[in-house]
């Protein structure tokens, strides 16, 4: 039995806007000769315009959606960053860059916090690539934080020169990756090809291209330095858009700091020998399974970051290390306990819900250890309060 048959049936629309992307897909894989990258299937599942994932209108995060974001979870994760973004004001202008901002909250949340600290940004702007999700960060934002939803400006694409604080929270993981089979020294490429019996598609492995196959064989010859035990077949994948866009986004903060939260690790650990079946996650209402094949567009497909990848990027672009540790403990750092102690107790309903989220965000169980936090920064003070207590930087040398 495979993850569709256990999926719950979606609604004829969506199912129709499924069948359609999935046309365009196949249309793309008959185009390119029978074959196309896992890299732009995930694309074309998540921003092929109007029926991808993040491009269509369909509700993603919430209760009612398909997953859950810690901004979702409780506006005590956005009170915190708000605390860390305030300490970088001192240093470089109030101004925020919020990258893939989803329903608005974190935005709404941030504004709120910051307003009162006495640290509202001059301009909060937000780089969305889905026009669907502009318009419902709009309404979120008129109705959680009206006096200050002025400042907000949405971008259609990359600023050219950032001058403040770039946040981006689980943008990483929603970045195409290229994937690779390893089998006995050779390198494969795993992509995408139409099912032999028309519908659907299924795995498909090329030898990969020379460069891909270099870049392949020096990431796992520094993962598995020092391993004994022989590797067997491996399947894992490279975030090559992530690198790249964390590299671009780094070059162009001329001042100020850059906080990404995510889910992922070092390298050692994203390619441990053991981890052989690679990272990729597919979401759809609430459940977890690893089949990118099922409805395509109306599934979120993410897949871990390799944060060790991402230090390099944004290093390589002359950015200084301020942090990187567990969300859990980065957001004690930011006193996340002090703010809910802070949360009125006269609605014990509402305060339970909030201690629940709480538990959420910093259980190792959950959202506390795999989800990370890291920062960089251009001229200003290694001092974040958000690493103050540990600091696992070093594992990313
Ligand atoms: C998992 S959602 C996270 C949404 C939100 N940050 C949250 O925490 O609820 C991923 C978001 O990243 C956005 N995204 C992906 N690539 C992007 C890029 N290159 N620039 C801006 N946003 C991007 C997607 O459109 C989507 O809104």
């Amino acid at each position: 039995m495979g993850a569709a048959d256990i999926l719950p049936t979606p609604a004829a629309p969506a199912a129709q806007a499924s069948h359609e992307l999935g046309g365009r897909i196949a249309d793309a894989i008959r185009a390119a000769g029978g074959w196309i990258g896992f890299d732009r299937y995930m694309a074309m599942a998540l921003y092929e315009p109007a029926l991808g994932y993040y491009a269509s209108g369909s509700r993603k995060f919430g209760a009612d959606g398909d997953f859950v974001t810690a901004p979702e979870l409780s506006p005590l994760f956005g009170r915190c960053l708000a605390a860390q973004c305030a300490h970088w004001f001192d240093a470089a202008p109030a101004a925020v860059v919020e990258f893939g901002a989803g329903s608005g909250a974190l935005a709404a949340q941030l504004l709120e916090s910051l307003d009162a600290l006495g640290s509202a940004p001059e301009r909060y702007s937000i780089v969305e690539l889905s026009a669907p999700l502009r318009a419902r960060q709009r309404e979120t934002l008129a109705a959680r934080a009206p006096a200050l939803a002025g400042r907000v400006e949405w971008l259609d694409a990359l600023p050219e020169r950032i001058e403040g604080v770039v946040v981006a929270n689980e943008v990483l993981d929603a970045m195409p990756v290229r994937v690779f089979r390893w089998r006995e020294g050779a390198v494969f490429e795993r992509g995408v090809a139409c099912a032999p019996q028309g519908g659907g598609f299924g795995f498909a492995d090329w030898p990969a291209d020379d460069a891909f196959a270099a870049r392949v064989l020096a990431v796992l010859r520094e993962a598995w330095a020092g391993v004994d035990e022989p590797v067997g077949d491996y399947v894992s994948e490279i975030g090559e858009q992530a690198q790249g866009w964390v590299a671009t986004v780094a070059r162009r903060l001329a001042r100020g700091a850059m906080l990404l939260l995510d889910y992922g690790f070092p390298r050692a650990e994203y390619y441990h020998a053991h981890r052989s079946t690679g990272t990729l996650q597919c979401h759809y209402r609430h459940r977890v399974h690893d089949d990118p094949f099922v409805w395509p567009g109306l599934q979120d497909i993410t897949a871990h970051v390799d944060f060790t990848a991402v230090s390099r990027a944004a290093r390589a672009a002359g950015l200084q290390p301020l942090g990187y540790n567990s969300q859990a403990r980065f957001l004690l750092d930011c006193g996340l306990l002090d703010r809910l102690a802070e949360l009125p107790r006269d609605d014990a309903r509402l305060w339970t819900k909030q201690a629940q989220a709480a538990q959420m965000l910093l259980s190792e169980a959950e959202m506390g250890e795999l989800f990370k936090a890291i920062a960089f920064g251009r001229d200003v003070p290694d001092d974040a309060p958000g690493f103050a207590t540990r600091d696992r930087r070093g594992a990313l040398a």
